[in-house]
């Protein structure tokens, strides 16, 4: 383990663990964590990947609004001032902690249409036909979006709809100035937006791809906005938005129907909890693989001396890549929508089930993925976005939704103003074919009609003495999973402190493909070599996430918020 260098030091004595510090990482990324600091904050606090969506929520939050009611108004404004990701034509979840203890689950992930079918994304010959599932109308699910923040208004928060969509409202018609961290979004399909002359129109400026300091304006989404702020989720599901979805849908050869949009309902549900030291985590259930995939790691993890080894070392990559392995063997082969499948989840986090793959993780050497199956004995069965809130009262919410793809399919129907999402892709086109995101994925998350597709997003809360400390979750496709690992991991057992946390180079290893993807900074050449003798394969992509966290200090009281460096329109902010 590498000693702290005099400036590191001299940062420790600043407020900054010294145990983030005490790491093999290269110097330049420890020099850059030494100064990483959160935004603090003493009542409230709402982190999300666009600065005037966490201003809204700080608003309602000194309105008199809960965390419930800020989440609502910044999931809409989201859908605004972060069209790529955040939405209504999407769907996601939501994890709730309200402050008298309890925690829940709201699914309102997308569902397949009814006309679906278990092959419809392969030719005659059986060969998966990629684009279908990823740009065309067959790739859209029935968006839950609008149903689900209405749900947890209705039930959880104390303001009318109203007021909190009108700040959405406000925003989409009279428009927003973009700044960099918008540009460098909108540009990346620049070139889809001009196919389409009802997208160009909004999304392009007189043909041309916006510039920092332009004024975006969404004058059709301000009208679909208002129609669901007038009537609640009948315009939407059944009323003239689904209209509109299901002629467009019609007309470019996709499979909604007014019934699929009638039949569409969201979920409560218990979550996912699982231990990990004197820590609980609390996370998403399937249709979300997030919750049990992180829990199922931490429970391999848990009695490896991580916090002695330190981040960036052998070891702790080494150890951290052998259990995501044996975590998304499992995941790929065993988890489902539960309303069609049986997800064995007890026995994935039984100790038993932790122990019989920790024994099959050697010190030093690297397991081949080909060696490693979900293979219970019994068989019981880049893009979205996250936000987190702290109230003062002590309840929290955490959300993850998407549209899948940055602007979903980059279409829109009609004049509605917002992109359609593409989740279809995230369920198995053919058992063994790789998705978007490189997950070989099985028959429990086979396309059926009226079946929810299998998510990584994992929007979390990890609870410690039996108080809130941790809110966290990411975009990222299946690097969802371990972003969130590594969001708690890196403090509680690396030392670090949220900013540090969130802005750590990342390692992902998710079984297959055979390759632990690092982001520079992580790894120095030595520590690479030596995980390269043991059998490891890398591949380095610039970054990827966007951990939008809050810790809760226990020691002081305050709301530590981080917004990740990746997302420089990113904000947290508190009062
Ligand atoms: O639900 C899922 O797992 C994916 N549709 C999430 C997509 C995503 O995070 C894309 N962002 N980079």
């Amino acid at each position: 383990m590498a000693l702290l260098g005099a400036s590191s030091a001299a940062f420790a004595q600043a407020g900054v663990s010294s145990r983030a510090l005490d790491s093999t990482a290269p110097p330049t990324t420890r020099a850059a964590l030494a100064k990483a600091e959160p935004v603090l904050a003493k009542h409230a606090m709402v982190v999300s990947a666009q600065h005037l969506a966490s201003e809204v929520g700080v608003q309602i939050l000194k309105d008199g609004g809960n965390a419930i009611d800020a989440a609502v108004a910044v999931g809409y404004a989201l859908a605004v001032v972060h069209p790529c990701c955040g939405n209504i034509g999407g769907g996601g979840f939501m994890m709730v902690h309200l402050a008298d203890g309890k925690n829940l689950f709201l699914d309102f992930r997308e569902k397949a249409p009814g006309k679906a079918s278990p092959t419809m994304f392969q030719d005659d010959n059986g060969t998966v036909i990629k684009p279908r599932s990823t740009q065309t109308y067959q790739a859209v699910g029935i968006p839950g979006t609008v149903m689900g923040l209405e749900a947890a208004r209705v039930k959880y928060g104390t303001m009318s709809r109203k007021q909190l969509m009108q700040p959405a409202i406000d925003l989409a018609r009279k428009g927003y100035e973009l700044q960099q961290g918008d540009i460098n979004i909108l540009h990346t399909r620049s070139d889809d937006f001009a196919k389409h002359p009802n997208v160009a129109k909004i999304f392009l400026n007189n043909g041309k791809p916006y510039q920092v300091g332009d004024t975006l304006k969404q004058p059709q989404l301000a009208k679909t906005l208002s129609l669901i702020e007038k009537d609640g989720p009948k315009a939407f599901y059944r009323g003239p938005i689904a209209h509109q979805l299901v002629m467009a849908s019609i007309e470019h050869g996709g499979l909604l129907s007014m019934q699929d949009f009638a039949d569409y309902s969201v979920q409560w549900d218990e979550p996912v909890s699982c231990k990990y030291r004197d820590y609980t985590i609390v996370s998403t259930p399937p249709p979300s693989s997030g919750g049990v995939t992180v829990c199922e790691t931490l429970q391999i993890l848990d009695p490896y001396p991580l916090e002695k080894w330190g981040y960036g070392s052998v070891q702790s990559v080494h150890t951290i890549a052998e259990a995501e392995r044996r975590a998304f063997a499992d995941r790929n082969t065993y988890l489902g929508d539960p309303a069609f499948v049986k997800n064995p989840i007890a026995t994935l986090l039984s100790a038993d089930h932790a122990e019989a793959l920790r024994s099959t993780i050697e010190d030093d050497k690297a397991t081949p993925s080909s060696e490693i199956k979900g293979n219970l004995a019994t068989d019981e069965g880049q893009h979205t976005t996250h936000f987190s809130i702290v109230d003062a009262k002590g309840n929290a919410v955490s959300v993850t939704f998407t549209i899948n793809y940055l602007f979903g399919i980059g279409q829109i129907a009609g004049d509605t103003g917002f992109f359609l999402n593409n989740e279809m892709d995230d369920f198995t086109s053919k058992p063994g074919v790789p998705n978007s995101f490189g997950l070989v994925q099985g028959k429990a998350n086979q396309i059926e009609p009226g079946k929810r597709p299998l998510s990584s997003m994992s929007p979390t809360l990890v609870m410690r003495d039996g108080k809130l400390w941790m809110v966290t979750g990411s975009p990222g496709g299946s690097t969802i999973i371990t972003t969130v690992l590594q969001s708690f991991l890196n403090v509680a057992a690396f030392g670090m402190n949220m900013q540090q946390s969130v802005n750590a180079p990342r390692m992902h290893m998710q079984w297959l493909p055979d390759v632990i993807m690092t982001e520079p900074g992580l790894l120095t050449p030595a520590v690479k070599a030596q995980l390269e003798d043991m059998g490891h394969h890398f591949h380095e992509r610039s970054s990827w996430g966007a951990d939008e966290a809050i810790l809760i200090n226990p020691q002081t009281g305050m709301l530590e918020g981080a917004n990740d460096r990746r997302r420089p329109s990113g904000l947290a902010a508190g009062y």
